[in-house]
């Protein structure tokens, strides 16, 4: 039985293109597994919090380090970090916001890495990820809709990859993209024609 993880990040409920785009990729993952479990944390409801002078050095201590005021204050990044650590796929939905991701999903991925939890070094000083053999399936939305010729100025795909294959070990990564919002509706066939090579 697989578990899946569905985090939502887009402040506009069940009008958010990826709210729906990511909820058809889980509904058809479920459709292929339905004994699959899924997790739902809609970051928009309950906001991660920023990291902040208190939290960093937290953040950056080894586990061996902490003490009961750590433990206190990483409560919210353990959450996410067992959510990720006990999911086989996550499924992450993210407005396109000033050509980036979402604040609440750059401020749920701050909390989520951590050095000894989700990555450590090897003995040749290598940085090595630690939850690896996971899916990441992301999916976009966005206003506009970028020519291949400026792919290079989507840095939603390119950091998320760069973020996940670096600091988790996640390497299993791909992209799903409902783009001109701004001019065209989408139906539930168009979000199955986007996702039929899942
Ligand atoms: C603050 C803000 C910034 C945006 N920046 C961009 C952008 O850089 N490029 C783009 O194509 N669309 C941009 N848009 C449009 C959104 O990407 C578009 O409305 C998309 O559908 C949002 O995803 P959602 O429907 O899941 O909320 C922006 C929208 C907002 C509110």
């Amino acid at each position: 039985m697989k578990n899946i993880l569905h985090i939502i990040s887009s402040a506009r409920g069940q009008e958010s293109y990826s709210y729906r785009l990511s909820t058809a990729i889980v509904e058809k993952l479920m459709d292929t597994d339905p004994n699959a479990s899924i997790t739902k944390r809609n970051l928009t409801k309950e906001f991660p919090p920023f990291i902040d002078e208190i939290l960093i050095p937290e953040l950056y201590k080894t586990p061996k380090d902490y003490n009961e005021e750590s433990k206190r204050l990483l409560k919210y990044s353990d959450v996410i970090f067992n959510d990720v650590k006990n999911a086989d796929i996550i499924v992450i939905g993210t407005p396109m916001h000033n050509f980036s991701i979402s604040a609440p999903l750059k401020a749920w991925i701050d909390l989520l890495i951590r050095p000894g939890i989700t990555y450590n070094f090897d003995n040749t000083g290598a940085r090595v990820g630690l939850l690896q053999d996971k899916k990441v399936y992301l999916a976009i939305a966005s206003g506009g809709k970028l020519p291949d010729t400026m792919r290079e100025n989507d840095y939603i795909e390119s950091y998320i990859k760069t973020v996940f294959q670096a600091y988790t070990g996640i390497t299993d990564i791909r992209t799903f993209r409902v783009e001109g919002t701004i001019e065209n509706n989408y139906s539930t066939d168009d979000y199955k024609k986007i996702i039929q090579n899942l």
